[in-house]
């Protein structure tokens, strides 16, 4: 093997798996001040720099099943409670409701502002600056349409939430710095801070998060958590999180073994790549979470044209299925239709003298009869057909916008990924219904 060769080969190898240790001035700064806040490391992790999760925690040795990863004491969390037992209390002693994001949003802003007079110093230095979550766009109208909505309702909860603080804060004079109160509390770095909680706080049962005086819309249950925010997330990690009263403690503990020199995960639930996009930025490939979802009026469509003479007694059957709320999981994933999807389809397809008796009895038997199961599967490749062409089309239109990437950033990025992902499931979806009707 020539040198050029062995370099190329280590260098790729660096690039490719080799996580970079990435131990920075701010990193080392957060576990020095946590130390003296009086955590002690569970087990030896490492900050370092993984190339397809960006930063997160390596393990210096092998960590066994069971193993606790990470124990923070109830003060180093960032809860309502700490918000209102700070300086800016006074912001929601007001007859308002607040959500629990919108007050430790609020507190992220005020702290960070106080620099190195801030007791979190520490922690916000090694807080992301950027995201890549639509919250974060301020321009989401280039959004596939199946994201969109749900981008503008966080994007409108967003400025709703900001303006209640405005009001609040009025044209108070901070004590510390004699600045304007609007003027450190933008709507800029509201998002950032909007982000910083939507990406990283943990869930913590609100019977741990006792707070007075103050009116919550929503359950207490969120704590903003330093060091336990730097874990990524996989859906192959098994975390047991909980909080030892006794001790004074919220502990991670895992049950599946972490290799040394290996990234050590933890999970942040059953997330689909669409909910992962919207909170947190990212996705991962062939999530099998994820699904798409399909309306009523396109399997009605599929069905009319598979079977034109039922036309009329389809749009009955939709309109009574519809009022009734039954069949609400009409979607598609990689292995086939969901059963709601199958079952609609059926309905659907039934001869209009069909018996309702009958019908139903089909549906809650154990599998459809062959030529019922043919016609189900045929009607499902056209849907799926229909929904390839609607999400290529979207793929296109984000591919012609050439300078997106540089306006829209790794938002742009993920969401470009996010629609392959769903093209590359309904390719799947639609083998699967090929192969199921040979
Ligand atoms: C709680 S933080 C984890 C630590 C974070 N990577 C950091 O550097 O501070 C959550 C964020 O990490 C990133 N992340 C977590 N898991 C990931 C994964 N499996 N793939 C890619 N990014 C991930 C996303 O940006 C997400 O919003
Ligand atoms: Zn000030």
């Amino acid at each position: 093997m020539g040198r050029i060769f062995r370099v190329r080969k280590r260098k790729k190898k660096n690039t490719l798996d080799h996580p970079r240790v990435n131990s920075t001035k701010e990193y080392l700064e957060l576990i020095d001040w946590m130390k003296k806040s009086g955590w002690k490391p569970s087990c030896k992790l490492v900050s370092a720099h993984f190339q397809n999760t960006g930063r997160g925690l390596m393990a210096k040795k092998k960590i066994v099943a069971g193993s606790a990863i990470a124990r923070i004491p109830y003060r180093l969390l960032i809860t309502v409670k700490t918000v209102l037992e700070s300086a800016i209390r006074w912001i929601f002693d007001v007859k308002r409701f607040f959500s629990t994001q919108q007050v430790l949003s609020t507190f992220l802003i005020w702290e960070a502002h106080l620099e190195h007079l801030s007791t979190w110093k520490n922690y916000i230095d090694c807080l992301p600056t950027t995201f890549s979550c639509p919250a974060f766009c301020d321009d989401v109208s280039w959004l596939p349409t199946f994201l969109l909505e749900k981008a503008e309702d966080v994007r409108g909860n967003i400025s709703k939430t900001y303006s209640v603080i405005r009001e609040s804060i009025q044209s108070k004079k901070c004590a510390h710095c004699s600045r304007e109160m609007s003027s450190i509390f933008t709507f800029q770095k509201y998002v950032w801070a909007w982000c910083i909680v939507s990406t990283r706080a943990v869930y913590l049962c609100p019977k741990f998060n006792a707070q007075n005086y103050i009116m919550l819309s929503d359950e207490n249950n969120l704590a903003l958590a330093p060091y336990i925010d730097l874990f990524n997330h996989s859906y192959t990690a098994d975390v047991k999180t909980c909080v030892i009263e006794s001790e004074g403690v919220y502990q991670i503990e895992t049950a599946v073994a972490f290799d040394k020199n290996s990234q050590v995960f933890i999970n942040y639930g059953p997330l689909s790549n669409d909910r992962l996009f919207m909170d947190y930025g990212f996705i991962i490939p062939t999530n099998v979470q994820d699904s798409v979802v399909i309306s009523y009026d396109v399997v009605l469509r599929a069905a009319n044209d598979y079977t034109p003479l039922n036309r009329h007694i389809n749009e009955y059957r939709c309109k009574f299925l519809r009022e009734k709320g039954l069949f609400t999981n009409v979607s598609c994933y990689a292995g086939g239709l969901s059963w709601d999807c199958q079952a609609l389809i059926y309905v659907f397809s039934c001869a209009a003298s069909c018996k309702i008796d009958d019908i139903k009895q089909n549906i809650f038997s154990d599998r459809f009869k062959k030529d019922s199961w043919e016609t189900i599967c045929d009607i499902g490749k056209s849907i799926i057909d229909a929904k390839l062409v609607e999400f290529e089309k979207e793929l296109r239109a984000l591919n012609e916008r050439g300078t997106a990437v540089e306006m829209f950033g790794d938002c742009f990025v993920v969401a470009s990924n996010l629609l392959r992902e769903y093209i590359d499931l309904l390719n799947r979806c639609y083998i699967c219904l090929n192969r199921k009707n040979d």
